[in-house]
């Protein structure tokens, strides 16, 4: 049990380096400041597409009623993702490109989402409040 605790912790102290070191490689090839925050609008619409209201229930998407994961109302203003990672713009999109990275065994699967498309759900995600 304990062996299991410090074996969180590590992959979360893991997780906050590796979305430090992104944040750092985004921010120097960056081509303005729109490339930092994603499209509200395209982002619900990948959220239709990836079926991500299977699992969640999801405002504004039709449809989205799933009871699998935490429902997504108010996610906006969350502190923590999944319970421990702190909830930031950089780090909610990490968690919907690497859900097995960041948690590995959750029951959120990893679903072949690019970067550019987790920054966009989660821009659509941050007007959920
Ligand atoms: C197969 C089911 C499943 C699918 C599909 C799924 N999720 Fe999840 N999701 C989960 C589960 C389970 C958790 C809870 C993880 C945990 O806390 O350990 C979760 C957690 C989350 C969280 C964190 C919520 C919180 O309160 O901490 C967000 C945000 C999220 N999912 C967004 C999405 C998005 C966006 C999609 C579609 C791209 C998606 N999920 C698809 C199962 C799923």
């Amino acid at each position: 049990m304990s062996g299991d605790f410090s074996h969180a912790v590590v992959n979360s102290l893991l997780v906050v380096s590796l979305a430090a070191m992104l944040t750092g490689c985004q921010q120097g090839n960056a081509t303005g400041t729109d490339n930092l925050s994603g499209d509200a609008k395209q982002g619900a619409d990948l959220v239709r597409n990836y079926g991500c209201g299977g699992c969640h229930t999801i405002p504004g998407i039709a449809g989205a009623d799933g009871n699998v994961g935490p429902p997504l109302n108010r996610v906006g203003t969350r502190t923590y993702i999944a319970g421990f990672l702190h909830n930031s713009p950089d780090n909610m999109a990490f968690w919907i490109e690497n859900p097995q990275k960041v948690l590995p065994g959750s029951a959120m699967p990893q679903m072949g989402i690019s970067a550019a498309e987790a920054r966009d759900i989660a821009a659509f995600l941050s007007t959920l409040k």
